[in-house]
């Protein structure tokens, strides 16, 4: 039988596949591997892929091809996420060198697949089901700080242009009981803050009616959790916000004033067609009401340029809803066709150079809005969570409850308290302040 001791976990997308990771990390630690951060080292080597855009998926596979070249001492190659539920068994025949496929939803069995590795029997393919608990209690966090925490996997949302709920199946709540006691532990532990992940936590609870806990209700019962300072989200589907959830995020004490609110594009055709269920009317409503009970709210949205047969005329749409919205984030995305999906069966019809003009153009106009907005904050103090030392600069890094990373002086014993500090600059989309002294405040469990 083969033996192995190292491991490395490459991960690409989303936060749902950050934590994915981090919960394979354990169940590897858990029969004694170590982890590396040594790729060149690593025994066996683990591409959480994502499959969102095409882009995403090119890097892996040119990726794996260089490993899959190596002549001597290859590392035992496996793949998980949301690539392996897209393409299944048909990527043994593309990268030959794979030794397992896992699922998404199958990572409980990562163990029982790498012992038939190491005895010889490859490649193994876990075919995905969309039903298993996951061993999140032992998941082998990243972050000292701040933890994610999934409370919905899957989406039953089906818009057009998305693989999501092929990859990641319907939706499944994790219950309550379960959610708490995580959170509960992880307080116990030392975090500060957990970012609750759902592709749509709005519909937490509504596939198992018999619980009586929808979304609010689950940030009722996580509010205030010892040593749990903030709560976070993400992401809503503008359809399933709520009056209750905007009272929630007014009421609850920890949860943050940031909502991830995904617009896509503010044309009500090309809405209809990606299968948006709201207008742009009613998506700003939903805007408008969420800023009246919750004032300093921020909100940050997702778009997408260049969907099949968007005119200009349609895309000034939604650079005008971008002007006159004004998000505090936005993530600007390429149209991507997705096999499989239902868009995928119109044609890609808008040309690679005119999607990237619009993606430049939509880039521009957040960046004047952002820029404003952080001019605003220049002289105004605000509460940090400090999380960490900044990466390039000797510098602590902090963000405010509304998601604003700001930058300031100060030792290491501040990360993981809550800091008043002023802002007097910024650089790029971060901002950079002086702590307030007198004002800071100590969190009330002690870091590990
Ligand atoms: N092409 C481009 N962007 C996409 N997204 C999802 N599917 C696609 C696609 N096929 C974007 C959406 C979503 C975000 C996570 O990724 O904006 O909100
Ligand atoms: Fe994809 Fe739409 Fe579900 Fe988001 S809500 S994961 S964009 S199908």
């Amino acid at each position: 039988m083969r033996k192995i001791e190292t491991f490395f976990i490459r991960t690409y997308g989303c936060q749902m596949n950050e934590l994915d990771s981090e919960v394979m990390r354990g169940l590897l630690e858990k029969r004694n591997l170590t982890f590396t951060s040594d790729e060149e080292k690593a025994d066996l080597i683990i591409f959480n892929t994502c499959a969102i855009r095409d882009l995403a998926e090119r890097k892996v596979l040119g990726k794996i091809g260089q490993l899959s070249r190596k002549e001597t001492d290859r590392p035992i190659i496996g793949i998980t996420g949301c690539m392996a539920n897209a393409k299944k068994e048909s990527l043994f025949h593309k990268l030959p060198y794979v030794d397992f496929i896992i699922g998404t939803n199958n990572i409980h069995q990562l163990n029982t697949a790498l012992d038939e590795v190491l005895e010889g029997k490859t490649p193994i393919y876990i075919d995905p089901t969309f039903t298993q608990e996951l061993d999140y209690l032992s998941a082998k966090r990243t972050h000292a700080i701040s933890a994610y925490v999934s409370i919905i996997r899957g989406c039953n949302n089906h818009c057009t242009y998305c693989v999501v709920p092929y990859t990641r199946g319907p939706e499944v709540s994790r219950t309550p009981e379960e959610i708490v006691k995580e959170c509960r532990q992880l307080g116990e532990q030392g975090y500060k803050e957990i970012t609750l992940l759902g592709q749509n936590v709005n519909s937490y609870g509504k596939d198992q009616p018999q619980w009586n806990t929808l979304f609010p209700d689950l940030l009722d019962q996580l509010d205030q959790l010892p040593g749990i300072e903030r709560i976070r989200f993400m992401t809503s589907h503008p359809v399933d916000i709520s009056r209750n959830l905007m009272e929630a995020i007014r009421d609850l004490s920890s949860v943050c004033e940031f909502v991830h609110f995904p617009l896509q594009a503010g044309s009500n055709r090309i809405l209809k067609k990606m299968h948006r269920k709201y207008t742009i009317e009613e998506y700003e409503e939903k805007v408008a009401m969420l800023r009246s009970l919750v004032p300093n709210v921020s909100i940050g949205t997702d778009i997408i340029v260049g969907f099949p047969t968007e005119t200009e005329e349609e895309f000034e749409e939604t650079a005008a809803a971008l002007k006159r919205i004004r998000f505090s984030t936005a993530f600007i995305f390429a149209y991507s066709k997705r096999k499989n999906t239902p868009a995928a069966r119109w044609n890609d019809d808008i040309p690679q150079k005119t999607k990237e003009q619009r993606l430049h153009n939509l880039l521009d106009i957040q960046q004047n809005v952002t820029q404003e907005y952080l001019q605003m904050l220049i002289g105004t103090t605000v509460e940090l969570l400090v999380e960490s030392t900044s990466k390039d600069t000797t510098l602590l890094k902090g963000r405010t409850r509304q998601w604003q990373q700001v930058l300031f002086p100060g030792t290491t014993d501040k990360i993981g308290t809550i800091q008043q500090v002023q802002i007097h600059s910024f650089s790029n989309q971060t901002c950079i302040g002086e702590v307030i002294a007198s004002t800071a405040r100590q969190t009330s469990l002690p870091i590990r």
